[in-house]
């Protein structure tokens, strides 16, 4: 039986790299003989626009069915961007139980690192972001709003469950590649939450004799991934230390585009959301120039996810290969090529 996948291509260029990524995952259904299935769905903010909602009120039930969800982008000038976030791909995180945000990051063959010193081979890191609860809570409000005494308040919540799960899934990770983990903190300005963090990984920890790891306070943490981003393997962190973290460490990969993500569902009890890590690009939207390798990879870490570890590697491989020659790599890294060339380069060489 098929394994059916809900393609939402979102606005700007999403659906540009979205429609790319397809190609390049018929491609590799056809080499390895997979059953996939797709359905699109037109979620965005020109639905908002037009309908007043970016998915229509049973959109998380039609989810629901699916085996995974691969999304371009969502976010769209005139519609505020807190709008595009908690109309679609909160909830969706939230729904599905996405607990963990995974972000590899590696300086690719073909990509120039603003870090002098990075080279190709030198970084490659994995971002575990907790990505449910944490500093991205809804509890909390605003207050004699207009007034000079006018004030907000949001509340953290780290529950043992939910630092837990996504900790034991980064131990995990860190044990599957080079068995040493970097916890984020900042226990000691932030008193209560993350002095709780770090108790519940060095218990974990216990757990796990054979990964190494360590904790770093979030400022100096963010200093030491300019400075030596090869020394890291895996890194967790809250929600909004491992979401800081991830963009950080993208931006020392090279570039935005070719940066992949995933929201995991590990239980498998409800679907997860590949996604590049990149927004719609207003400003290049329509041109044919978006770099599709941000979603290809993040079609690869679906395969993977889905069962096709093989077919994932032979995407991620195929992609790593092209973008070496600027003739099929974008512009943003330098080279010459248009979606389209890219793709088809990529497409080309899983088929042959
Ligand atoms: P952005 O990632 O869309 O663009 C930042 C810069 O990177 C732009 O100059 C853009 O041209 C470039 N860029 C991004 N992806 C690229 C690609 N694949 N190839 C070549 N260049 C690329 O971030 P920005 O401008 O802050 O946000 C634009 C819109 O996207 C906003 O509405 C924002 O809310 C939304 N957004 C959505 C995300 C999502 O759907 N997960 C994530 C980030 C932003
Ligand atoms: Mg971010």
């Amino acid at each position: 039986m098929a394994q059916r996948i809900a393609v939402i291509p979102g606005d700007g260029i999403g659906p540009e790299v979205v429609e790319a990524t397809r190609t390049a995952l018929d491609a590799v259904a056809d080499v390895h003989g997979l059953d996939l299935a797709y359905d699109d769905f037109d979620w965005s903010c020109r639905r908002y626009v037009e309908q007043g909602a970016m998915m229509p009120e049973d959109g998380l039930d039609i989810l629901r069915e699916y085996d995974a969800i691969l999304l371009g982008a969502v976010g769209w000038p005139g519609v505020p961007d807190h709008v595009s976030l908690w109309g679609l791909l909160i909830p969706i995180r939230r729904t599905f139980r996405q607990y963990v945000n995974l972000r590899p990051v590696a300086v690719l063959e073909g990509v120039q690192s603003p870090l002098r010193d990075a080279r190709p081979g030198d970084v490659d890191l994995v971002v575990v972001r907790e990505n449910v609860e944490g500093e991205y809570s809804e509890i909390g409000g605003r207050m004699n709003r207009g007034f000079p005494d006018e004030m907000a308040v949001q509340e953290s919540v780290f529950t043992r469950a939910g630092v837990t799960r996504v900790v034991d899934f980064a131990f995990d990770l860190a044990r599957t590649r080079g068995g040493y983990l970097t916890s984020a903190t900042k226990s000691n300005g932030i008193v209560h939450t993350l002095p709780f963090w770090d108790e519940v990984v060095a218990e974990r920890a216990a757990e796990f004799p054979d990964v190494r790891w360590d904790a770093e306070h979030i400022d100096a943490l963010a200093a030491k991934l300019v400075l030596e981003p090869g020394r890291f393997d895996v890194i967790v962190g809250s929600n909004l230390f491992g979401d800081i973290l991830s963009d950080l460490a993208a931006a020392v990969a090279g570039s935005i585009g070719v940066a992949p993500s995933a929201n995991l569902d590990p239980t498998r009890t409800f679907p997860s959301m590949f996604e590049p890590v990149h927004g719609s690009a207003p400003d290049i939207a329509g041109q044919g120039t978006a770099d599709p390798v941000g979603t290809l990879w993040s079609a690869s870490m679906m395969l993977d996810h889905l069962g096709h570890q093989e077919a994932g590697a032979d995407l991620l491989a195929a992609v790593r290969a092209t973008i070496r020659s600027p003739a099929t790599r974008t512009r943003d890294l330098g080279g010459t090529a248009g979606t389209r060339e890219v793709v088809e380069a990529v497409a080309a060489r899983i088929r042959a």
